[in-house]
């Protein structure tokens, strides 16, 4: 077993593990990738400033949040598929995160359903809505997701229309998967995850099949999902959402100071600055680029999250540093679920846990939420 010590470990052991279709899911961005790229450069290129013999013994790296303590403030991003990353990903993933402290965002399109992960956990997480065509469907959604007793509603905004992602097509990762006698191949050499597929009978959307009438089975999955992402969506339809569901609500996908404007005036709880990981618009700029603007345009209204790129505990002090409340983690956790299930996730926090106290004592601070640009180096950081 080789010694894990940071989330390219995890990274690397995921894709030893985890078929290559479903790994390439994870890793990939859309188009030329370059957003998906700057999300990690841009983060590269910002330095800390180095701050000796101020006495860091006692330092703390919780956080009240949405009026939620927090072990730390960050949060599990919604990803859909996970369940196919491991077997049961959504359960032991959200597993990992309530044991360690923070909140779990289940996605619209996971494997584990709602009441599953309720039942696995007993504890709140966070729901992730898609706005689907059918907004009976959406409404029960919303209405499920305050049964499971979820305490934040988790509204996606930047996917009316999927951005594509070159190697999935080339993978044949579609629903059902299209093999190729190569992925058929490549699946063939990961027993351990063929073993764990087999254990369990969650290998679709649990949080569709069997809730919409005339959709009970895999080609009827395919064919009412791919029509039913509404390129409609527009901020009236946040309005009756928010209203339907009265609780807690983030807007995710907000990557520009208009929309983020738009955002705080609908009166919204947070909004979280992603540009999806890369995934939709390549060509648009990195999250933690866009973030002072929008800190300093709508800080003061509406608590302001950030995802997209954070492979480190640094990643995170630096977003906290720029104005960011709290910081959601996509892939960083992935990894950890391929490589090892609930104990990778387990570590993946553990991991950036210790970066984030390690960075924030050298930095010469004590506390993460007292945090500004001056931990970082004038001249490295992005400017509103
Ligand atoms: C995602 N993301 C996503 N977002 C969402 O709102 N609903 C979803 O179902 C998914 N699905 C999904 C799958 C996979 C494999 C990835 C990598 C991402 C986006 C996700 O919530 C988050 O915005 C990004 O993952 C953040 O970027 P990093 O941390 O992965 O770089």
């Amino acid at each position: 077993m080789p010694i894990i010590t940071c989330i390219e470990d995890l990274r690397a052991m995921a894709q030893r593990r985890v078929p290559r279709m479903f790994y390439d899911y994870v890793d990939g961005g859309s188009w030329t990738e370059s957003t998906y790229q700057a999300n990690q450069a841009d983060f590269s290129a910002i330095k800390l400033r180095q701050r000796v013999a101020r006495n860091i013994e006692q330092r703390s790296l919780g956080a009240r949040r949405m009026g939620i303590d927090m072990a730390m403030p960050l949060a599990i991003a919604p990803t859909g598929l996970a369940g196919m990353i491991h077997a049961d990903g959504e359960i032991l993933a959200a597993r990992a995160a309530t044991a360690a402290g923070i909140r779990y965002t289940l996605s619209t399109v996971s494997i584990c359903s709602l009441e599953e992960i309720a039942q696995a956990i007993a504890a709140p997480f966070w729901f992730q809505l898609y706005v689907m065509r059918d907004r009976g469907f959406v409404a029960s959604l919303i209405d499920r997701a305050k049964a499971a007793g979820c305490d934040a509603l988790v509204l996606t905004l930047d996917l009316q229309l999927s951005g594509q992602r070159h190697k999935d097509l080339k993978n044949g990762l579609s629903i059902p998967p299209r093999l190729t006698p190569s992925s058929l191949l490549n699946i063939l050499g990961k027993p351990r995850w063929i073993k764990g597929m087999l254990s369990t009978r969650r290998h679709h959307f649990g949080n569709i099949m069997g809730h919409v009438k005339g959709v009970d089975d895999m080609r009827q999955l395919a064919d009412w999902t791919y029509q039913q992402f509404d390129p409609r969506l527009s901020w009236d339809d946040i309005q009756w959402i928010k209203e339907r569901w009265g609780g807690r609500l983030i807007l995710k996908g907000i990557l520009d100071v208009e929309d983020a404007r738009l955002a705080a005036d609908s009166g919204a709880d947070a909004l979280i600055v992603s540009n999806h990981g890369g995934r939709q618009l390549d060509g648009a700029p990195s999250s933690i680029s866009m973030l002072p603007a929008i800190v300093e345009a709508v800080g003061e209204r509406i608590e302001v999250w950030l995802d997209s790129g954070i492979r480190s505990g640094q990643d995170v002090i630096k977003s906290l540093a720029l104005g960011a409340q709290g910081v959601m983690l996509g892939r960083a956790h992935l990894y950890g679920l391929g490589a090892m299930g609930e104990a990778g996730v387990a570590k993946a926090l553990e991991i950036i846990a210790r970066e984030m106290d390690l960075t924030l004592a050298l930095c010469g601070h004590t506390d993460v939420q007292h945090l500004d640009h001056h931990i970082l180096l004038p001249g490295s950081y992005p400017l509103p």
